[in-house]
């Protein structure tokens, strides 16, 4: 048996959970997910589900690792043997997840590259379908595209060497890399976007309040779903990384901290998205309506034609595109921590054995995205890992340790013992009653509109 490795610094276990928590949700989920569901109005539903379940939930799971150091499968056999498997639940759904968030790592590298002169064209939503993903020519097996390709096989060369090199050399080095960069590039993208002509408009849309929404179910469901999958709850990461942390450290304020600074680059990335689509609605003379979008056909068709109209585009689109391989990457490394721990743990393999076997499958499982029916099935798997897969697991976890194990007040000594901030019935109540409520109406909502 190796021993535990351990985080070399608070600064460093943070910047990994930052890094996990600040991705693709933060940049093009958020902005889009806060205008549809109220704008400013919007605030109110999503500061509520931080408070109630995204902090709350971040100390739980900040507990069960730093108590049980081990990884999710484990920490929950530690708690109660029968509860082994939603650990492997979590990693399972981790593991999903790694096989394709890759994938647009490795176009976010080719457009860093396509930026450079703007090689995208003027026609931007036809370049990525037909020339850079093929689709044209769709086929769920057919053949290998070798844009992606390559860029994929480099995604995982850095993860495998980041992983391999473990908690303190890797991860946490890699993280000190990127959380920094990543922030200072971002800083500049939006100050950029904020001075581009018609920007003011579109932030005042961002946060202009439509108070109707207020009192729809629906918005408080996407509160808390961008919540959950903001802060990487239940998904196993957050129990894997704080297993490496140090008896010293201080739980509470360190979920404080992640779960704060996630939502001020949610903030960042919904002023400077905002900023561009109103520059956009100038340039083209549309309401900002129209040209509001989120995920890949705003980063992969509306950022490209928009950058086509900035002065030094190519800047702007390396900037852009770089931040969003920073972001994904520490976030892919944090997924695949969970499996990589897990099975390392099971079967008392090296940590480079667990690497090669849990990242080589991931690997292989990822190339089934990288040809034409690609973006279809990453869509579908996205789809369900995130209504179902993730809520369930999130309903099992506080369920089985507030109401099974009833281990709510067992953690709460754990944490406040090494906690400046001490914990109350508040925090059993949120994890007891409203979490569990919340996300077994949102099972059930999406249920309803999956069916109907
Ligand atoms: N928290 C990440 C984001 O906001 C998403 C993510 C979820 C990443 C789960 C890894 C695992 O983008
Ligand atoms: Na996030």
């Amino acid at each position: 048996m190796e021993q535990r490795s351990q985080w070399g610094s608070r600064m460093g276990f943070l910047l990994a959970a930052i890094g996990s928590a600040v991705g693709l949700g933060n940049i093009w989920r958020f902005p889009a997910t806060a205008y549809e569901n109220g704008g400013g109005a919007f605030f109110i539903p999503y500061l509520f589900a931080l408070l109630t379940a995204g902090i709350p939930l971040l100390i739980m799971e900040y507990t069960i690792g730093h108590k049980y150091r081990s990884s999710s499968p484990r920490s929950f056999s530690k708690i109660s043997k029968g509860m082994e498997w939603i650990g492997w639940w979590q990693v399972l759904i981790s593991f999903v997840i790694s096989t394709y968030y890759p994938i647009i790592i490795a176009w976010a590298i080719m457009y860093t590259y396509y930026s450079i002169g703007t090689k995208w064209g003027d026609d931007t939503t036809n370049f990525f379908v037909t020339d850079f993903l093929s689709l044209s020519d769709p086929g769920v097996f057919g053949s290998i595209v070798p844009n992606v390709m390559i860029p994929l096989l480099i995604v995982w060369l850095v993860a495998f060497i980041i992983l391999g090199k473990g908690i303190k050399k890797g991860i946490e080095v890699a993280n000190r890399i990127f959380i920094p960069t990543l922030l200072i590039v971002f800083i500049f993208i939006v100050i950029r976007a904020l001075t581009l002509p018609g920007a003011l408009d579109g932030v005042d849309a961002f946060f202009k309040p439509d108070w109707s929404k207020i009192m729809d179910g629906s918005v408080w469901v996407a509160a808390y779903g961008q919540i959950f999958f903001s802060l990487s709850i239940a998904f196993a990461i957050m129990i894997t990384y704080s297993s490496y942390l140090p008896k010293k450290s201080d739980i509470t304020n360190n979920a404080f901290i992640t779960g704060f600074a996630n939502s001020s680059f949610e903030l960042l990335a919904g002023i400077g998205v905002f900023a561009v689509l109103g520059f956009m609605a100038l340039q083209t003379s549309q309401p900002i309506d129209e040209v509001v979008k989120g995920g890949v056909g705003l980063a992969f068709m509306a950022f490209p034609e928009i950058i086509n109209q900035m002065p030094a585009a190519s800047l702007f689109g390396v900037l852009f595109f770089a931040s969003l391989v920073l972001a994904g990457i520490s976030s892919m490394i944090s997924i695949s921590e969970t499996y990589i721990s897990a099975v390392q743990e099971k079967f008392s393999i090296s940590r480079k054995m667990a690497v090669a076997f849990g990242g080589g499958l991931a690997c292989i499982f990822s190339l089934f995205y990288a040809n034409q029916g690609g973006l279809n099935l990453l869509d579908t798997v996205d789809y369900f890992i995130n209504n179902y897969g993730v809520a369930l697991a999130g309903l099992f976890e506080v369920v089985a340790i507030a109401w099974f194990a009833r281990s709510l007040k067992d953690l709460q000594n754990h944490a406040d013992a090494v906690s400046d901030i001490k914990l109350g019935v508040w925090w059993r109540f949120c994890l007891s009653v409203v979490t569990p409520v919340v996300l077994g109406y949102m099972m059930l909502q999406n249920l309803k509109t999956d069916l109907s």
